[in-house]
């Protein structure tokens, strides 16, 4: 049989009919015929045949039964009915019950019957294509589905890879948590423990010079300066530390605030630190516009922001060279700013970056034995933040540094 041909089976108890239709139609299809309903249906379980075309009258069996039982076993083929022009009632029950492609009457003539097969089989390819179309579809739907399983169960996989290194992240985390508060503990004893033998060790120190002043030679009230000086540094090192602890511990506590005239604050903190400057040669020029520039503050807060600014100005100041430390308050609208320049090293890039964060010695170094452990800054920022204010540093290298605070003017609501 021509693989490429369609195939008919023709069934038909006169065989004259079965060789006209043999002769006319075998070169363009593959023809299979019968004589009977039973010979029909083994030709129609040995070959792969796709439509049926039957004669209603046969004797034996009629051909709306021959393509009933037919359609039990081969429900996919093509049906075509050849009646006569009274077989209304053949032709309904072929429309109805047995699934027929068309009916025709007999005798059928030969270009009629050439276009209703050619009709046929476009449909029936159609119906082939549109199967293996949904065929097709049915293999992409599941090898999707396929996919979509194996996509999941790599994605799950690697959530729950995620989540165990995220627990073991969150175990070291603790960890490390528990040693740096360990670490944090153990800081705060000795630094606390430090305190009480230095504040002896200086109160013994001004006995001792009380009592030994007028024996000491030269030499010895230089010692003597450079031991107050060293102290002096130690217990503002552990001023410092403790301060830190102290800020880290009460994040989220708010100070109460009084009314504060920093045109009064300032200029009495300056005394301190006259004797100390002018070793080194540094004026330190106050300016003020009023004598009454009220905040919103806590004494000893501020105390400390400027203690810490003055002292670097005049720790970073070049010595010996008749210098400059401004200190200047202005009012700015709503708000105050106090500016503290020095004429210094200045600033570079990298340090106003580091500026604020804790334990930084950048560029700069003390120009006169002043010590130095960098935290300070860090101190500043966290007092001044706590007093609603914020704080800068502006600076070109080598001219210099400015440090510029500013807090909201005081309001009485
Ligand atoms: N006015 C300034 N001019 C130039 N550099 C400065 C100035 N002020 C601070 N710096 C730089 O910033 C660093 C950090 O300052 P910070 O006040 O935090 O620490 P410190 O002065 O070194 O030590 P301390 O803890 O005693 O204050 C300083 O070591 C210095 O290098
Ligand atoms: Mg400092």
């Amino acid at each position: 049989m021509d693989n490429q041909k369609h195939s008919i089976l023709y069934v038909d108890d006169e065989l004259v009919n079965l060789n006209v239709f043999k002769t006319t139609f075998r070169r363009e299809y593959a023809i299979f015929t019968a004589t009977s309903a039973h010979e029909g249906m083994d030709l129609l379980r040995q070959y792969p045949i796709d439509m049926i075309i039957t004669d209603q009258r046969m004797p034996r069996m009629t051909g709306v039964e021959f393509l009933k039982w037919s359609l039990e076993e081969f429900p996919e083929k093509t049906r075509i009915i050849l009646t006569g022009f009274s077989d209304t009632e053949a032709i309904i029950t072929a429309i109805n019950e047995c699934d027929i492609y068309r009916y025709m009457t007999k005798p059928w003539d030969t270009e009629e019957m050439r276009l209703a097969l050619k009709k046929a089989f476009e449909t029936y390819q159609l119906r082939q294509d549109n199967f293996k179309l949904l065929e097709d579809l049915k293999e992409a739907k599941e090898s999707l589905e396929q996919k979509v399983i194996e996509r999941t169960t790599e994605v799950t996989q690697q959530k729950e890879e995620i989540e165990y290194k995220n627990q073991v992240l969150q175990s070291q985390n603790s960890l490390l948590k528990e040693l740096d508060d360990e670490r944090n503990n153990i800081t705060s004893m000795i630094v606390h423990d430090l305190q009480s033998p230095i504040n002896r060790i200086s109160g013994l120190l001004e006995l001792f010079e009380i009592e030994g002043n007028l024996s000491f030679n030269e030499n010895q009230k230089i010692y003597l300066d450079l031991i107050r000086r060293n102290i002096s540094d130690a217990s503002r090192h552990i001023r410092n530390l403790l301060d830190i602890k102290a800020l880290e511990k009460n994040l989220n506590y708010q100070m109460p605030l009084s009314k504060i005239n920093l045109a009064s604050l300032l200029p009495q903190l300056l005394v301190a630190y006259r004797e100390q400057a002018s070793k080194k040669q540094v004026n330190l020029l106050y300016e003020s516009n009023s004598e009454e520039v009220f905040i919103k503050g806590q004494e000893d807060y501020l105390n400390r922001i400027f203690d810490n600014l003055i002292s670097n100005a005049i720790k970073f100041s070049p010595k010996n060279v008749n210098s400059n430390i401004f200190i200047k308050i202005k009012e700015n609208g709503k708000y105050v700013r106090i500016s503290i320049q020095d004429e210094g090293q200045g600033l570079s890039e990298e340090d106003k970056k580091n500026l604020f964060k804790k334990f930084q010695k950048l560029s700069a170094r003390p120009t006169n034995g002043e010590s130095s452990s960098g935290l300070g800054l860090s101190i500043v920022k966290s007092l001044t933040e706590r007093l609603m204010g914020s704080v800068w540093a502006e600076s070109e290298s080598k001219k210099g540094a400015t440090f510029i605070i500013e807090f909201p003017k005081y309001s009485s609501h």
